[in-house]
C-alpha cells in the first residue's frame, strides 16, 4: 500500500478486543502502518487469547500494549500519554463488553482507560456473534456512544464463527481504513466544501449491443475523489465506465453517455464549490441509434455510422456559471497526443477554466489506464507548472493543493 498523506505521521491508537476477528486487525494495523501512520496497539486481556502483542509489534514496528503495561512503573502514566497524543483511536473488533464499558465510562483495563482519556475521534468497529449485536443492551450502548460522537463502522452482515449468518461480522480492514480516512479527513482543509469529480470514459451507443468508448479506466478521477475525501470534502463522483471500487464516503453517480454525464454534472455542480472534469468524455455520438442489433449479411462489406458532436460539458458548465453561482472553481483536463501546451491553453480559455491539467496520452507511462501520469498544470493567470512522472494519487494531491488555493 502506498503512503497516504492524510495518515503520514499521525498517531493512531488501535484497540483490539477479544473476538475471533482480532486476527484481521493485524492486517488493519499493517495497512495503517504502510499508509504512514504511527500505530500504537492495545490488546485487552481477552484479545490476547486470540492473538499476541508480538504480532502487532511486528507489523507496526512499535510496542503493543496489554493490561500489564497499565501498572508499569517505568513510564509516566502511559494511558494518558496515548490518549493525549492520539490523532485517532480505532477499536476493532469492538466487543459487546467493551462497548458497554465505554457507554458507562468504566475504565478497568488499558484500552478503556485510554479511550476515556482520548480527546481525538474514536471509531468503533463492532464484531460479535449471534444475537449479541441485536440485544437491546448492546443497541442502547451503541446509541449512547453515537450520541456522544463516537463513529461506528459496521458491523457487516455475513457468516460468523458460530456458523450463524447475520449482523455481527467485523468490517474488512480495507473498509475500516476507508472509514478512517473519512473520519480523519473531516478535520481537514476542505471540510464543508462540495466537490464534484468526473471519471472514466463515456459509452456512445450505436445499437443495443455496440458503443464507441475509450481507454479511460477512471484511475485519475478516482484518485482525485479519494484525495478530496482525505481533505474532508463532500465528494460527488460522476462515473462513466469504470470497474474501480468507490472510495469510502463518496457519493457515486453512474452514467453511460456524454449526454447523461452532462445532465448529471450540471445538476451536481450547480451548488458545488468545485468541479474537476477528469472523465474522458466522447466528443462524438451516433447521429441515430439503431433500435435492434445491426446485422451483417454475407454481402455486407462495410458499415457507415454518422457521428455528431456530443454536448460540450465544460462549455455548458461555463454558461451555467454565468447564470448561477456554481461551481465556484472549474478544473479541466486536456488529453492530447501533440501540441500539448497549445491545445491545453486553448481549452483553458475557451471553456473558462481556472486550471487545466494537460497530459500527453500517447506516452506509455501516462494518460489512460496506467497508474502513473505526467501532467502540466496551466492556470488562467498564465502559470505553467510541469510535473515529473508520478502516481495518479500524487497528481491528485498536486491538483487539490492548487484547488485549495483557488477556493481561498
Ligand atoms: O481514467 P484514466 O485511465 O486514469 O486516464 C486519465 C485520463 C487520461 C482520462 C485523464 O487524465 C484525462 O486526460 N481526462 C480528460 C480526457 C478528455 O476527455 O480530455 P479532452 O482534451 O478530450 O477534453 C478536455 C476537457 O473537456 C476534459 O476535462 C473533458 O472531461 C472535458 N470534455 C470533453 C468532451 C466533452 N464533450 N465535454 C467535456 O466537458
Amino acid at each position: 500500500m502506498d503512503m497516504i498523506p492524510l495518515f503520514h505521521n499521525k498517531h493512531i491508537v488501535l484497540g483490539v478486543c477479544g473476538g475471533i476477528a482480532a486476527y484481521k486487525t493485524a492486517d488493519l494495523a499493517s495497512k495503517l502502518t504502510q499508509a504512514g501512520a504511527l500505530v500504537d496497539c492495545i490488546l485487552t486481556e481477552s484479545a490476547t487469547k486470540f492473538i499476541g502483542p508480538v504480532t502487532f509489534a511486528a507489523v507496526t514496528g512499535r510496542a503493543a500494549l496489554t493490561d500489564a503495561d497499565l501498572w508499569r512503573t517505568d513510564a509516566h502514566v502511559p494511558h494518558v500519554q496515548l490518549g493525549e497524543s492520539a490523532d485517532l483511536t480505532i477499536i476493532a473488533p469492538a466487543t459487546a463488553n467493551t462497548l458497554a464499558k465505554l457507554a458507562h465510562g468504566q475504565a478497568d483495563n488499558m484500552l478503556s482507560v485510554v479511550a476515556l482519556a482520548a480527546r481525538c475521534p474514536i471509531i468503533l468497529v463492532p464484531a460479535m456473534d449471534g444475537g449479541m449485536w441485536s440485544n437491546a443492551a448492546t443497541q442502547a450502548n451503541v446509541e449512547t456512544l453515537r450520541q456522544r460522537g463516537f463513529n461506528v463502522c459496521g458491523p457487516a452482515m455475513g457468516r460468523m464463527a458460530s456458523g450463524l449468518v447475520g449482523a455481527g461480522r467485523m468490517e474488512e480492514p480495507a473498509d475500516i481504513l476507508g472509514f478512517a480516512r473519512v473520519v480523519l479527513g473531516k478535520r481537514s482543509a476542505f471540510s464543508g466544501q462540495k466537490i464534484v469529480v468526473t471519471a472514466g470514459g463515456t459509452h456512445e451507443a450505436i445499437d443495443p449491443v455496440r458503443f464507441i468508448g475509450n481507454r479511460s479506466s477512471g484511475k485519475q478521477g478516482f484518485a482525485i475523489a479519494q484525495a478530496a475525501i482525505d481533505r474532508g470534502a463532500d465528494v460527488t463522483l460522476i462515473v462513466g465506465a469504470s470497474a474501480l471500487p468507490t472510495p469510502f464516503g463518496v457519493t457515486r453517480i453512474n452514467v453511460e453517455s456524454a449526454q447523461q454525464m452532462c445532465e448529471a454534472v450540471l445538476a451536481a455542480s450547480r451548488e458545488a464549490d468545485a468541479l474537476v472534469m477528469a472523465a474522458a468524455v466522447a466528443d462524438f455520438q451516433a447521429a441515430s441509434q439503431a433500435d435492434q442489433k445491426i446485422k451483417k449479411t454475407k454481402d455486407t462489406v462495410d458499415l457507415e455510422v454518422k457521428l455528431v458532436r456530443t454536448p460540450d460539458i465544460l462549455q455548458a458548465v461555463k454558461e451555467q456559471r454565468e447564470k448561477t453561482s456554481g461551481p465556484r472553481v472549474t478544473i479541466g483536463f486536456a488529453a492530447e497526443t501533440q501540441n500539448l501546451l497549445a491545445n491545453a491553453t486553448s481549452k483553458l480559455h475557451s471553456k473558462g477554466l481556472d486550471l487545466i491539467i494537460a497530459n500527453d496520452v500517447s506516452a506509455s507511462d501516462a494518460g489512460f489506464a496506467v497508474d502513473t501520469n505526467r501532467v502540466t498544470l496551466l492556470d488562467a493567470g498564465g502559470g505553467v507548472e510541469p510535473l515529473p512522472i508520478m502516481s495518479k494519487a500524487q497528481v491528485a494531491e498536486h491538483v487539490l493543493n492548487r484547488l485549495a488555493a483557488l477556493l481561498k
